[in-house]
């Protein structure tokens, strides 16, 4: 099936580069450990929040399936602390050979991509690549499609859920509506952050 984010991928680079780290991530940036470690980004996109990441002196994998998308982000950051690879949940399967557990692994908009049927398996990789402490955040989009990319339904419910089921703490978040950062009015997010014990 066609791939938007490869095939716009410039139009969709641009986009999410125009956004701040800190600025989407603002209800969970209380929960991001002071000293940094090694992060993983999963759906990484343009590579913004890897870049922010990286210059906050983390170590980041950034994990991307669009082929086009993934360059243009590995060529924007190449002087930073980030390796590319291409993975996608819920499988992960190259992140996986690596061996290796992270302290933090963002998964920011990309929830929504997931087809239900998918997402216990996804949940349990991502808990299986946690460090012991590691914190684990999810961005879910509320809203209609855009009549280009595929999208399902989210809900908060489903997350702890599945969080309780692999044994992870919920995390408070900051209060507050979390609006469209691109200015979509029928368009809102939320923000779950779990821990591993
Ligand atoms: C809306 S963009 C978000 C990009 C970035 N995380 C951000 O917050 O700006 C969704 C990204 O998820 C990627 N993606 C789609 N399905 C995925 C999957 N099953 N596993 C990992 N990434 C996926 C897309 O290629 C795209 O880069």
């Amino acid at each position: 099936m066609a791939d938007p984010y490869s095939e716009k991928a410039l139009h969709f680079f641009n986009q999410y580069q125009k956004l701040a780290f800190e600025d989407v991530h603002q209800h969970w940036l209380a929960q991001l450990p002071e000293s940094p470690g090694s992060a993983l980004d999963v759906g990484a996109g343009s590579g913004r929040d890897a870049a922010a990441l990286a210059s906050r002196g983390w170590h980041v994998l950034a994990a991307e399936p669009a082929t086009a998308l993934r360059q243009l982000g590995e060529n924007a950051a190449r002087h930073l602390a980030v390796e590319w690879c291409e993975d996608h949940l819920p499988e992960l399967s190259h992140v996986r050979t690596l061996d290796h557990r992270f302290d933090l692994i963002l998964v920011s908009a990309v929830w929504m991509h997931l087809p239900p049927s998918q997402r216990n398996t996804a949940f349990q990789v991502l808990t299986d690549l946690l460090s012991p402490g590691g914190i684990l955040v999810i961005t879910l989009r509320h809203g209609p499609g855009d009549g280009e990319r595929v999208f399902y339904e989210t809900n908060r419910d489903e997350l702890e859920r599945l969080a309780e089921s692999q044994s992870l703490a919920s995390l408070p978040v900051a209060e507050g509506k979390e609006t469209d950062r691109m200015g979509r009015s029928e368009v809102a997010w939320e923000t779950a952050v779990f821990q591993n014990p």
